[in-house]
């Protein structure tokens, strides 16, 4: 396919990816990360928070393309058919995005994998985000807010300057709590570390987070502890990010008891956080979070299940 802007390949489905040609519409610092903004209406009609865009990057980088969050769809206004996605620069691929220019060509495929499932049920919503993994829960709030449920947030990170964009998310949330590891904004220490008191002020029914995976292996140990039923959009490593090649592998717990390797790209990268299996994954836990059980108990018997709230999964 040659490159022109506004090329698709794809099914006609409403929910299958496409293969885009997208004009990139802004590239601007977003604090420690950057944001990249680019025209794709079709992706931008068939996105739901929690799904990811491959980016082809240079080739003399790589052949793979570079998976990344959608943190933000616009379908309507003046930015209608546009995609954002943040990003931190770790390596080669992500450095030369930083190079593109206004009215740059991107090949981007998506949207791909699963969603966040949103609950049945007309619940509080506690969303925890670290670094750039807040970039997603920002749409999602979006949606969830949508849905006339209340939104709570907790945005943590190791420093001030890698909160990602504090002002929106005090938009985008009923009640906002910060936590850096070094204490220059918001509570010292890391999002787990607030997560009980928060879900219990908040009265929050369900847990949805986003960031580096020891993190989200921290919050879903922590929301078991809770009782409160957690969904994590993983970030494995990917090479193919279609479903082909199982780079991306995961240990999860299916209905049966069985745990199977399933697929990030594919299977996820939303899971239920209480069915991975992350003894069996590589990802240390940090330090125990500090959940002090009496202020929990109350809680726990009204909690609802994850069949009242999401059905299958
Ligand atoms: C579902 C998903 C969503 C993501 N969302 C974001 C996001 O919103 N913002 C952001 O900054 N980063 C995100 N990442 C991580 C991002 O894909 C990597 O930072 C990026 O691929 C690094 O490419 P690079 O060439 O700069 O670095 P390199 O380290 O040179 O990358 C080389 C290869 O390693 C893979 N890789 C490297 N780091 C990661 C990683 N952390 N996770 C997965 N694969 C990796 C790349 O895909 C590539 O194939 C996401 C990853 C996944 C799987
Ligand atoms: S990245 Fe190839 S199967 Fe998931």
């Amino acid at each position: 396919m040659s490159r022109r802007a506004g090329q698709v390949e794809g099914r006609p489905d409403a929910d299958a990816p496409v293969r885009v040609i997208g004009e990139v519409l802004a590239r601007r610092r977003e604090g420690a990360y950057w944001l990249l903004s680019f025209s794709a209406p079709e992706l931008a009609d068939r996105a739901r928070p929690g799904q990811f865009v491959e980016i082809a990057v240079e080739q003399k980088y790589s052949l793979l393309r570079r998976p990344f969050s959608i943190a933000r769809v616009s379908r309507q206004g003046p930015a209608a058919g546009t995609v954002d996605v943040v990003f931190d620069v770790g390596g080669p691929g992500t450095e030369w995005l930083t190079q593109l220019a206004l009215h740059d060509l991107v090949d981007v495929v998506g949207p791909l994998g699963t969603p966040f499932p949103l609950p049945k049920r007309r619940v509080p919503c506690l969303l925890i985000g670290g670094g750039y993994g807040a970039a997603p829960l920002f749409y999602l709030a979006e949606e969830l807010t949508r849905e006339g449920l209340r939104v709570d947030m907790i945005i943590g990170a190791a420093t001030r300057e890698r909160i990602l964009n504090p002002i929106e998310a005090k938009r985008a949330s009923a009640t906002v709590t910060f936590t850096t590891e070094d204490g220059s904004h918001g509570v010292q220490g890391r999002v787990t570390d607030v997560l009980a008191q928060t879900a219990e002020t908040c009265r929050s029914a369900v847990v949805y987070a986003c960031g580096p995976m020891p993190m989200l292996r921290a919050v879903s140990e922590a929301c078991a502890e809770l009782e409160l039923p957690v969904q994590v959009a993983v970030e494995e490593h990917m090479a193919c990010g279609v479903g082909v090649c199982f780079t991306c592998v995961l240990p999860v717990r299916g209905k049966d008891g069985e745990v199977r390797m399933r697929r990030a790209c594919l299977d996820g990268p939303v899971f239920n956080g209480a069915r991975i299996a992350w003894d069996e994954t590589r990802f240390e836990l940090g330090p125990p979070p500090d959940v002090e059980e009496d202020e929990v108990e109350d809680e726990a018997s009204g909690r609802l299940t994850d069949d009242e709230l999401w059905g299958e999964q």
